[in-house]
């Protein structure tokens, strides 16, 4: 193998490896739910990140959402078993949030979704994922830099309250 054959073989290698790093960066969740396995069954994201009114939340589903199909799949599952737990105490599962920006920054998923932006834009490939971790840069520079190429305003108080 030439030098530059060889240095091209190692890089599905490297892939790989990148990919197990990163997602080693994502928080660990109370319960081990995978996007990528429910996605696979036909899921929609919409079935469970309801964007309800007035639009500024997707929301994450109650356990109650989930034991519509574990009340009988995989219930003897650990997992599963806790998960029912949650649903019959009707307690919150404390999910570790992956993207959250403070109370102070103005942001509306629905009026985003309206300009053409999709999920993937903002977070990633979700769909090919088991774990969740910030993937995508959705901090302050992101979003500046995502208004710029957009026209979108950049004045501090687009996305600062005005004091
Ligand atoms: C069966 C229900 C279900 C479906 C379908 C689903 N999700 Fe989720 N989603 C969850 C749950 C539960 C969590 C919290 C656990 C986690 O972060 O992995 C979550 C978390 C997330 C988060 C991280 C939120 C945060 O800030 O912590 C994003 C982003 C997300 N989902 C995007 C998507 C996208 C995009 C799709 C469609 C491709 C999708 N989800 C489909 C249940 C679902
Ligand atoms: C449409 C039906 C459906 C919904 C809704 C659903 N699941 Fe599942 N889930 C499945 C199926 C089917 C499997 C098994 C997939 C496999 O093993 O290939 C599964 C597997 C799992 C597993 C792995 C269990 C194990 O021990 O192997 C967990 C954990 C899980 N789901 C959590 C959740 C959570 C949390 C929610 C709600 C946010 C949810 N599921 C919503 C159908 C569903
Ligand atoms: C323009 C960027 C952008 C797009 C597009 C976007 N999101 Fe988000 N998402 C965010 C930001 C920023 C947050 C953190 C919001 C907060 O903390 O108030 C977030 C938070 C979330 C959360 C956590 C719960 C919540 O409502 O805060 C979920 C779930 C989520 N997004 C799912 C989705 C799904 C599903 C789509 C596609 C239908 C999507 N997002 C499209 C930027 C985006
Ligand atoms: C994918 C590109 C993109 C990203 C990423 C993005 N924006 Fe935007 N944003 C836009 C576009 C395009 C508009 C529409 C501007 C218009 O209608 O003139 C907009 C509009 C807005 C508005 C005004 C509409 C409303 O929701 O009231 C606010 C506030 C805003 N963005 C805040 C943010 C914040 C905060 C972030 C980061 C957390 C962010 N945006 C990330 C493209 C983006
Ligand atoms: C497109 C949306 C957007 C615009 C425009 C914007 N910001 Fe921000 N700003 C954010 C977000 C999102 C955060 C939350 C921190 C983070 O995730 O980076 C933030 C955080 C901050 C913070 C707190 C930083 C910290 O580390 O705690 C300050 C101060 C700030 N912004 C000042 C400004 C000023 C001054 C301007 C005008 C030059 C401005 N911002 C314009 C989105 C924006």
């Amino acid at each position: 193998m030439t030098p530059l054959r060889r240095w091209l073989a190692t890089l599905p290698v490297a892939a790989v490896v990148l990919s197990g790093w990163q997602a080693a960066k994502a928080p660990e969740q109370p319960i081990p739910y995978s996007h990528r396995t429910h996605i696979a069954l036909g899921l929609e994201c919409r079935n469970c990140h309801t964007n309800p009114d007035p639009g500024e939340v997707m929301g994450i589903p109650k356990a109650s959402v989930c034991m519509g199909c574990h009340q009988t799949v995989k219930k003897d599952s650990p997992h599963i078993q806790k998960l029912a737990t949650f649903a019959q105490s009707r307690r919150e599962i404390p999910w570790v949030r992956v993207y959250q920006i403070p109370a102070y920054v103005r942001f509306s998923h629905r009026e985003h979704l309206a300009t053409g932006a999709t999920c993937a834009t903002c977070h990633g490939e979700v769909k090919t994922r088991d774990v969740l971790w910030r993937e995508a840069n959705i901090h302050m520079g992101g979003c500046m830099e995502c208004h710029l190429k957009n026209q979108a305003s950049n004045d501090c108080s687009f996305c600062h309250e005005p004091k």
